[in-house]
């Protein structure tokens, strides 16, 4: 259960500076859980850790600055939490982001740090914290993937590719981790209002009316970890869309978003702009 118990030790959030991270360190504060808050953006972080401080007043909260794409991060803030002697309890896998464009056209250097954030970092990072909660037959670790991760899907492959990862790995680590009394949990938002957008730039999908919020992504979230499930679509209309995805072919899917996507960049303005590489959810 992620409700705070004593002996849970502290609940570890990456990419806490914004968006869905930063609503993980909000609820779960608001559950007494004390937080470990990583990310780059360390005034951000410090402006999280007053906030809550002065609504929960006697909570222990630690921020930890780093960039968890570069080689030995992981490592490194596992070393800093186990020379400070903090327990972590509770992992959420979070920080992430996306780029859409034609693959030929992103950044190969970003696709790359893409792949050792969204996939590297999250395994060396369940690799490292489950070792102790199996140890103490007690703890979670929270991965956030994505709807996207459910198909292939042209102008956003890597992205894609990268939370089909983050699905398949959390999904078996769950059936392992629960044979010594860890849940492994894996959470598939849609598109959801926060920074993603402004660091991946705008989708030919994007469409701010029908978006979650990350406070209704987390609390759906926490309440299917809280039940002990392995995974969640959040979102009804979401659990819809993946519902029907399932009953076609992936090559199909492909096929029928590759041509919206086209079509849609076409008239929104020309395909040009997303050849720069930025760009999706
Ligand atoms: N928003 C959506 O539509 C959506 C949909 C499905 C899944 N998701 C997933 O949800 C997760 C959170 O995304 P979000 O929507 O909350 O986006 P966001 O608002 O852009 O937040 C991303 C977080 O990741 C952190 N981060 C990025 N690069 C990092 C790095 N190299 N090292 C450490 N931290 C890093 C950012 O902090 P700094 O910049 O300060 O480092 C930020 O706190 C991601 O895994 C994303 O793929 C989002």
């Amino acid at each position: 259960m992620v409700q705070k118990t004593q002996q849970n030790g502290y609940a570890l959030v990456t990419g806490a500076s914004y968006g869905i991270g930063e609503e993980f360190a909000r609820q779960l504060a608001a559950r007494g859980w004390p937080l470990i808050l990583v990310a780059r953006s360390q005034d951000r972080l410090e402006r999280l850790r007053a906030s809550l401080i002065a609504e929960y007043l006697d909570i222990d909260i630690r921020c930890v600055t780093l960039d968890l794409a570069s080689p030995g991060a992981p490592a490194e803030l596992f070393q800093k939490t186990q020379a400070a002697n903090l327990e972590v309890g509770l992992l959420i896998n979070n920080a992430g982001f996306g780029a859409f464009g034609e693959f030929i056209s992103i950044d190969r250097q970003r696709q790359r740090q893409m792949v050792d954030l969204n996939v590297a970092a999250l395994v060396e990072l369940s690799h490292l914290y489950l070792a102790p909660m199996k140890q103490r037959a007690a703890g979670g670790i929270l991965n956030v993937a994505s709807i996207v991760g459910f198909i292939p899907l042209p102008y956003c492959a890597v992205y894609a590719a990268t939370k089909a990862f983050v699905r398949s790995f959390s999904e078996a680590l769950h059936e392992e981790a629960r044979q010594y009394g860890v849940q492994v949990m894996v959470v598939h938002p849609g598109s959801t209002k926060t920074n993603f957008f402004e660091v991946a730039g705008t989708s030919p999908f994007n469409d701010p009316s029908r978006m979650q919020t990350a406070g209704q992504v987390v609390r759906e979230s926490l309440r299917a970890f809280d039940h002990g499930r392995s995974s969640i679509v959040t979102g009804a209309s979401n659990r819809l869309l993946m519902m029907a995805v399932a009953l076609v072919p992936l090559s199909w899917i492909a096929a029928i978003v590759g041509r919206q996507i086209r079509r849609k960049s076409k008239r929104v303005e020309n395909l040009s702009r997303y050849r720069g590489g930025t760009v999706a959810s």
